[in-house]
């Protein structure tokens, strides 16, 4: 039996196998290169099918705050580079208590394999059984792998240069298990789960990263000194899954020690891997030290589907409509996408227009320090790409 089997059989299966097939996926050689356990990163991994003429349908979830303009400029900007690719929107009215759209929502993407999405609004003050959107499309669908990308980007005034760090973030469990509860007046109980399995499977799959993108060292972020059981667990899973991996080295730090090292001396980490609520804070935090939530983009992946959105997960809500809001990030995002569908060629047309924009200053948006508008930005990304001409490699 694959690994691959052994996972989708647990879906099934749990949670009364749960233990039986701990052991069962402990049994892997971790670092192996044979299985097809993550086949979304592997060489052979084959995107969803191209229909209807050679183009890909893919899901549009426009979100709340900024995340409907945006989403208009992907469409325009695919069109006016003739990206095969067709968008099948769907809408989720985050205010709503009926769960119908993000269910539409998530058979779509079941149905086309791959979406993009703005980020969707997730009012604290609603009852506890209102749960966030993001949150149900990700552990619904089982994209169970957070990856952002932070770099320093060109045109971009930071404090700190030269950062380059590759977040990988277990996106399906940890802090965000919605399981909370105040059985007395006063004390509430909010559950975070760790377990064995998701632990391996998204160590597996940062390691395998490493591997395929050339990077030599992965750091596990963790509190299993307050944590011992939870974290522990998350920190050993790690360790196990590292000593199949003896090409990349591999540490460990603590979550508030991986803060402050990160402010003080970010170019020291070249990869990490973390539970969910530290890879949000985590992220947000290098998003911050590159320059801002307008820049830096998302990608969610689980074994079946892939889920594209800007790194940070905000709304943008305050500069909504106003034209102002940095359309970098979605537009990278974008970029991941075309990727990810192995349309490479316009990937790296888009990306490359949208990094020789950013160096032009004079353009940047507000969050930059900038005057430029949102269409501003658009406009000369459209202008560079067509001064390059019409795309010269197969696609
Ligand atoms: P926010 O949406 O207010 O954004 C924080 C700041 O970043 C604001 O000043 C905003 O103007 C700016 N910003 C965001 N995107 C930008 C862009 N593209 N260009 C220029 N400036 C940009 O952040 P907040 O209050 O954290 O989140 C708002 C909503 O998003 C909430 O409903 C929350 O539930 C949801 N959300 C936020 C997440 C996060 O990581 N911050 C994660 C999941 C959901």
């Amino acid at each position: 039996m694959t690994l691959r089997s052994v996972s989708a059989l647990s879906k099934v299966l749990k949670p009364v196998l749960c233990d039986r097939l701990a052991q069962t996926q402990s049994l892997k050689a971790y670092g192996a290169t044979n299985h097809t356990f993550h086949r979304r990163q592997t060489s052979t991994y084959t995107p969803p099918p191209a229909r209807y003429g050679g183009r890909h349908t893919v899901t549009l979830i426009p979100g709340d705050g900024i995340g409907p303009e945006l989403a208009n400029h992907v469409r325009e900007l695919f069109r006016f580079c003739c990206v095969p690719v067709d968008f099948e929107v769907a809408n989720v009215d985050s205010s709503l208590t009926s769960e119908d759209d993000i269910n539409n929502a998530i058979m779509a993407i079941r149905r086309n394999g791959v979406a993009l999405k703005g980020n969707m609004e997730t009012n604290h003050n609603l009852p506890p059984s209102y749960k966030s959107r993001n949150n149900l499309l990700r552990t619904t669908l089982d994209l169970y792998a957070n990856v952002m990308h932070c770099q320093s980007l060109p045109g971009v005034k930071t404090r700190h240069r030269n950062i380059d760090i590759l977040i990988v973030r277990e996106n399906t469990e940890g802090e965000y298990s919605s399981l909370e509860h105040e059985s007395v007046p006063g004390v509430v109980e909010c559950l975070k789960i760790i377990t064995r399995v998701k632990s391996l499977r998204i160590a597996d799959f940062a390691f395998q990263m490493a591997r395929e993108n050339g990077r030599r060292r992965i750091t596990a972020v963790h509190k299993a000194n307050i944590m011992k059981l939870g974290d522990g667990l998350f920190l050993e899973c790690c360790k196990e899954v590292a000593s199949g991996y003896p090409d990349i080295a591999f540490d460990s730090i603590i979550v508030d020690n991986a803060t402050m090292q990160l402010v003080s001396r970010p170019q020291q980490f070249d990869m990490m891997v973390m539970p969910n609520l530290y890879g949000n804070v985590v992220s947000n935090v290098c998003a911050g030290l590159v320059g801002g939530p307008g820049l830096v983009p998302g990608a969610n992946h689980g074994d079946d589907y892939a889920l594209f959105e800007t790194g940070t997960r905000n709304t943008g809500r305050s500069i909504a409509n106003r034209n102002s809001a940095n359309p970098t990030a979605m537009l990278l995002a974008s970029c991941l996408l075309l990727d990810h569908l192995k349309l490479h060629a316009y990937a790296s047309m888009i990306r490359s227009a949208v990094l020789a924009t950013l160096s032009e200053t004079r353009l940047h948006t507000a969050d930059l320090g900038g005057q430029g508008s949102t269409s501003d930005v658009v406009k000369s990304i459209r202008n560079s790409i067509q001064s390059t001409g019409p795309l010269t490699q197969s696609i």
